[in-house]
């Protein structure tokens, strides 16, 4: 073989490690850990038929872990004395919640003697983020795995990447054209607010102050959320049907009865309206939709490869 082949084989093969090692694979654990969906999805089943909101808690953190330097898990790290995470960033303090059964999905895994240091915690939250959304009646998708855990974390990406609920529609749109999303996928992501519950705190302003909400139906929300106190004080993001998985949320904005201020501005007489009225009019198209988007999310810059750690315990880097 000639020098410049040699140099072309090399530079191929170098092209194809390249390109394997930054793909995510859905059969990746399947020599390494091949009961790795059955354990997360027992485990997944099991919290959502005890209490239905943790299949909304493990979908948002799996979106939180996303949006900051990628899915790998620099969500569920704790701050130490040494270390900053994001869990005290403004959108996740007192808010994000499904840690502790992420742990016991991980301890699961650990004590499996085929499983032990093979699953990562980012995997973990892209696969119980899948199973939570069938368990509430949504769609599936396949998900892509081989994604690393991160050694490190952003406070300050948590705090700037992650949109807030007093957003107008330019600034959602922005944040997620920042991660590559399209109008279509915001709206169609945005469509997770079917299911779980958010803060007084976050919709307080929506039904004082802003003018483009149904009155009775804000009227129905101020009891439980004075004006002031009662920051804490949960209501349902869809009011119509929190535990399932449907596209009542968008019905709910056609009706000036979106709960947060940023939900109702996909429908308030801007540019992603008709993409809403898509959904009410086409439910399937938005199952399809929000499943197609989700894999993409499940792939912001995954670390793969040699890249960071299989954490074996998900809430620290390994010691
Ligand atoms: C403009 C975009 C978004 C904004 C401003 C936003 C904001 C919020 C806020 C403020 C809450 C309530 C938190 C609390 O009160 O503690 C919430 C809850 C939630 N969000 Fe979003 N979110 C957005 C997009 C998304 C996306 C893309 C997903 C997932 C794909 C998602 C999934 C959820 C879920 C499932 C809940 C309920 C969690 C629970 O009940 O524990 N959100 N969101």
């Amino acid at each position: 073989m000639s020098f410049p082949n040699v140099k072309l084989c090399f530079w191929l093969f170098s092209c194809l490690v390249g390109i394997a090692s930054a793909e995510l694979d859905p059969n990746y654990y399947a020599l390494k850990c091949p009961s790795v969906l059955t354990i997360v999805k027992g485990e997944v089943t099991t919290a959502v038929l005890k209490e239905p909101r943790m299949g909304a808690s493990l979908l948002r953190l799996h979106f939180h872990d996303c949006f900051v330097q990628g899915c790998d898990a620099s969500v569920l790290l704790n701050d130490t004395d040494t270390f900053t995470g994001e869990k005290t960033a403004f959108p996740n303090a007192n808010s994000l919640r499904g840690f502790d059964v992420i742990d016991k999905i991980k301890s699961k895994l650990e004590s499996d003697i085929i499983c032990a240091g093979k699953v990562s915690c980012a995997d973990i939250l892209a696969i119980a983020a899948r199973d939570s959304v069938v368990a509430l009646g949504g769609p599936t998708w396949t998900v892509g795995l081989g994604r690393r855990d991160s050694t490190t974390a952003s406070l300050s990406a948590a705090n700037s990447d992650l949109p807030a609920p007093f957003l107008n529609l330019d600034g959602i749109l922005t944040a997620f054209a920042n991660k590559n999303f399209t109008a279509n996928e915001t709206v169609a992501l945005s469509g997770a607010h079917t299911i779980g519950k958010a803060r007084c705190t976050t919709f307080r302003s929506r039904i004082y102050d802003d003018t483009n909400i149904d009155s009775s139906f804000a009227t129905s929300l101020k009891a439980n959320c004075p004006q002031t106190g009662g920051d804490d004080n949960l209501s349902q993001l869809d009011a119509t049907s929190e535990n399932l998985f449907d596209n009542a949320y968008f019905k709910n904005l056609e009706k000036e009865s979106g709960l947060l201020h940023s939900d109702q501005e996909l429908f308030n007489g801007g540019s992603t309206d008709s993409i809403v009225q898509t959904y009410i009019d086409y439910p399937s198209k938005f199952m399809t939709d929000f499943a197609n988007a989700m894999v993409k999310m499940g792939n912001l810059s995954p670390l793969t490869g040699n890249e960071g750690q299989i954490r074996t315990k998900c809430y620290q880097v390994n010691q």
